[in-house]
């Protein structure tokens, strides 16, 4: 069968065509945060199972000015670009310590999403007063590039919560060069990463017994149902998480419960699933010491400093560029 998208397709249509079309059928995870599935992320944030979010802020708040020294160098001074902020609050608990201890600040938060820069900025107006924010909305690596000529500051980029463990190896290391690329010599680059460790408490944070993150991966059906006219059964499908400590790999899928069509009516079509046939829905990578160490020097930078938290389970570290 012909899989090509007639050119009036979205972007998320394409996607959803090319996923479906695909062996093993997959949905991509990016596509995850519609309204609820923003809303429902917050929740996974909150639950006991998920420690990576606490893990990341504990590091922030205990070693706030150990960070604020690495980033601030000899200036006292930089532009704090991050990638992907989320709802902002680990960050704003750096950015507390910074402005408290007199650095001279700038935070441009980088978001496709016009939606969510306004209401981050309307977040840090009320929780950080003296702020000089500026939020920049549209596609990270071409602002990057328009950045990367303007002004002598040190630029600190982050990009936290392990999001990078959503991307497959290869483009993790794109995504590196990248923004390797965008960079001058005196720029940093602030990364958080999920560390391997007992696979039980890595397969509960992706399967949680609320079955608020199984909730989360659903969301995309209801997504595709309302956005495209599908007309997938939420009821028929079932979300398993695995996680395999040889590749250090935690992989979610949505599992067919039984032969079934869905219809698509955007895409003009049908898809089959047999019985117990498993969408791939996303994988967050988990990393050692050694495989953060080759990242690094794969992509042109070495580790500067790493800011772990007090049981090894997560770690922030800061890359320069070589
Ligand atoms: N990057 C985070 C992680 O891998 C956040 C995240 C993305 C997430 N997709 C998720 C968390 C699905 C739980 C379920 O953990």
């Amino acid at each position: 069968m012909k899989v090509s998208a007639s050119p009036e397709l979205t972007q998320f249509a394409e996607d959803v065509l090319r996923g479906l079309s695909s062996s093993p059928k997959q949905l991509s995870s990016r596509y995850f945060y519609d309204d609820e599935g923003s809303r429902l992320f917050m929740e996974i944030m909150k639950l006991p199972e998920y420690y990576l979010t606490r893990a990341e802020l504990k590091v922030f708040t205990e070693q706030a000015d150990a960070i604020r020294g690495a980033f601030a160098g000899e200036n006292n001074a930089f532009d704090l670009i991050e990638l992907g902020a989320g709802d902002g609050t680990k960050t704003a608990a750096l950015i507390e310590n910074f402005l408290a201890n007199g650095i001279d600040l700038t935070y441009s938060p980088i978001d496709i999403s016009q939606e969510a820069n306004d209401a981050l900025e309307a977040k840090f107006r009320e929780r950080c007063p003296g702020l000089d924010i500026r939020p920049l909305t549209g596609d990270y690596f071409k602002i990057l590039g328009d950045l990367k000529t303007t002004g002598e500051r040190r630029k600190v980029l982050m990009f936290l919560g392990s999001n990078i463990g959503n991307f497959q190896k290869e483009k993790a290391l794109d995504f590196f060069r990248h923004l390797r690329a965008v960079m001058n010599a005196n720029d940093r680059l602030f990364i958080g990463f999920d560390m391997q460790k007992d696979p039980r408490t890595i397969v509960a944070a992706y399967d949680d017994a609320q079955g608020i993150t199984a909730a989360f991966n659903l969301n995309l059906l209801t997504r595709i149902n309302r956005e495209l006219g599908g007309n997938f059964d939420l009821e028929n499908f079932s979300h398993y998480a695995q996680y395999r400590p040889v590749e250090c790999a935690a992989r979610s899928f949505l599992i067919s419960r039984e032969k079934q069509t869905v219809h698509i009516a955007a895409l003009d079509r049908s898809f089959e699933f047999d019985q117990w046939e498993p969408i791939f829905m996303e994988i967050s990578q988990k990393y050692t010491r050694a495989m953060i160490e080759d990242l690094s020097s794969n992509s042109g930078f070495k580790i500067e400093t790493e800011f772990f938290d007090e049981e090894n389970f997560y770690v922030d570290s800061l890359w320069r560029p070589v």
